[in-house]
């Protein structure tokens, strides 16, 4: 039976990486075997790291030291990544922006996800951004990363109405339990080999029926 390798950054709670962790890690689907290899932050105290410490899952901290530029700790990372050698590599709250040359090198195997229907509210803070303009239905994005700040190709998408009392905490929770369930769907679907980039309009993802 084939693998499927999977490396996860995270910055924060990780209850995404869980998810990954609870929906595809050492389980097969489509005949392939599924694993998290590697779990990356830049923050050596996340809690993501300590859930994969958990899994038993190989981690590294890539800080930015002063001084630093973003292109020499990512690439750094990239070689720490390439060693564990992940089939995709998945942003589950990662925080920061990552540079071109790490963008370029992972180009249509690195996915992450926003919790927004996305073109509405890129960037930090996506629910109370959407909060904030008095939108009725926000939702989840699953999308292919390149340069920008969230604007690479959308894979899936899942609405989420706001409830009536706009409270932000009700929201997130709603939210975040559609995050859990779309990541791995994610995750499965390209596994499948059924997704591929429109070749007349590569911002328009594919996915060939089963
Ligand atoms: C999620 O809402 C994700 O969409 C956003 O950051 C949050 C991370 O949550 N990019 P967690 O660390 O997975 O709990």
């Amino acid at each position: 039976m084939s693998g499927f390798r999977i490396a996860v950054l995270a910055s924060g709670t990780g209850t995404n990486l869980q998810a990954i962790l609870d929906g595809v890690h050492g389980r097969s689907f489509g005949g392939q075997d599924f694993e998290v290899v590697a779990v990356a932050s830049d923050k050596p105290d996340a809690k993501a790291l300590e859930r994969a410490g958990a899994a038993e899952i190989e981690t590294e901290t890539f800080e930015r030291k002063d001084g630093e530029d973003r292109e020499a700790r990512d690439s750094v990372m990239a070689g720490w990544l390439d060693e564990r050698r992940p089939d995709l590599v998945v942003l589950a709250g990662y925080m920061q922006l990552l540079s071109p040359g790490f963008v370029e090198h992972f180009r249509g195997r690195m996915i992450n996800v926003h919790p927004a229907l996305l073109p509405s509210f890129p960037g930090i803070d996506a629910i109370g951004q959407a909060l904030a303009h008095g939108v009725t239905v926000t939702g989840v994005t699953v999308h292919f990363v390149d340069e920008g700040m969230d604007s690479g190709p959308i894979l899936l998408q899942l609405p989420v109405v706001v409830p009536s009392s706009r409270d932000r905490a009700e929201l997130e929770a709603m939210i975040h339990s559609v995050e859990h369930e779309l990541l791995p769907k994610a995750i499965r679907l390209i596994a499948s080999g059924r997704v591929s980039l429109d070749p007349d309009n590569p911002r328009v993802v594919r996915i060939r029926p089963e």
